[in-house]
């Protein structure tokens, strides 16, 4: 699939590094190419198709952790690749300090709910907007079949879990189909609220205990 080389020149070199794609032999029945077709043929997202660019996920697509944001801002819609704007270098910041070897780095995939900008003061997405967007998710989520997910701020947890307040689980490790769900801030949250940073230090933390163990279970399985 295209984005994993074109993305080269404009992903952080951290990130880069954890998107070797393994050709893993996959179980689900549709490839994220697919998917992807799919989303930008959907008339749920013409009244934005219109005028933004769509946005894929990008990165290691048999990764280990998933990172779900929000939708594409106005440097995402420019490159056509997610999480390359300030919030994307907070979430580099935050990577290199889990993973400050580079050969440590896990597999990683980055992507939003929507697939499209909102508007052009970034509003939050629409209800209808993220209903029509689920169905894409859970096979992008299915393809990639990461481990680990995490939710970056409101609108991802609101997706997933739509009863609960982002508060109260805030930072919490949830188990969900078999897989870990980590709950934490969006990035951009930390961009202007720098007293949140030990808190999100915190949960970043849990992604290197995560990996860490998933690592070590692996290690020790039997054959
Ligand atoms: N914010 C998001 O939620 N996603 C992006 O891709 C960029 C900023």
């Amino acid at each position: 699939m295209e984005p994993v080389q074109s993305v080269e020149l404009v992903v952080p070199l951290s990130v880069v590094c954890a998107m070797i794609a393994l050709g893993a032999q996959r179980s689900s029945t549709i490839s994220l190419e697919e998917v992807y077709e799919g989303y930008q043929a959907d008339p749920a997202f013409d009244h934005l198709s219109s005028t933004y660019r769509f946005v894929p996920g990008i990165g290691n697509t048999d990764a280990d952790v998933l990172f779900v944001g929000e939708a594409p801002g106005k440097t995402e819609d420019t490159m056509g690749v997610p999480f390359v704007g300030p919030a994307g270098d907070i979430l580099e910041e935050m990577l290199e300090e889990v993973f400050p070897d580079i050969a440590n780095l896990p597999g990683i995939y980055l992507t939003n709910v929507l697939k499209y900008r909102p508007g052009e003061r970034n509003r939050d997405p629409h209800v209808s907007e993220i209903q029509a967007s689920i169905p894409y998710l859970t096979q992008e989520i299915n393809e990639v079949n990461p481990y680990l997910i995490v939710l970056l701020g409101r609108i991802p947890t609101r997706t997933f879990y739509p009863g609960e307040v982002f508060k109260n689980i805030r930072g919490k490790v949830l188990d969900r189909r078999g897989r870990k769900v980590l709950v934490t801030y969006h990035p951009a949250a930390i961009l202007y609220h720098r007293d949140k940073l030990p808190e999100y230090q915190e949960h970043f933390a849990k992604i290197g205990e995560i990996v860490a163990d998933h690592r070590l279970a692996g290690a020790t399985q039997g054959p």
